[in-house]
């Protein structure tokens, strides 16, 4: 499956994170000590934009309900639920380049 460009690294300044469509998929993309990840930035519970706030703590809070999911793998932390879709990123010089399909467990 091909990767699409997303963005440019300086995309995720001053604040580590940025979302933005790409196809028809909203995806939160955002820096984890120190490595370039992505989830969807559409909430589990009713679809709020979960990368709305800044990350906190290596989690997010969706803007509507406060659901919290994990920044490390998009589980959801309280008060439980499905968690987000993950996606693969690469980066190709300054070019942040995702793959729109779930990524496949490890
Ligand atoms: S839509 Fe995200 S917590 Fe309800």
């Amino acid at each position: 499956m091909e990767f699409k460009k997303i963005g440019v690294l300086s995309d995720l300044e001053p604040h580590g994170q940025f979302s933005r469509w790409l196809d028809d998929h909203d995806v939160l993309v955002y820096r984890l000590d120190g490595k370039i990840r992505a989830l969807s930035n559409i909430c589990t519970h009713f679809g709020g934009p979960v990368g709305y706030h800044k990350m906190k703590d290596g989690c997010f809070t969706c803007l509507w309900h406060n659901f919290k999911f994990s920044a490390k793998d998009g589980a959801c932390l309280s008060p439980g639920g499905l968690s987000l879709r993950e996606y693969t990123i690469k980066v190709e010089g300054d070019a942040i380049m995702v793959q729109l399909v779930e990524r496949a467990s490890a």
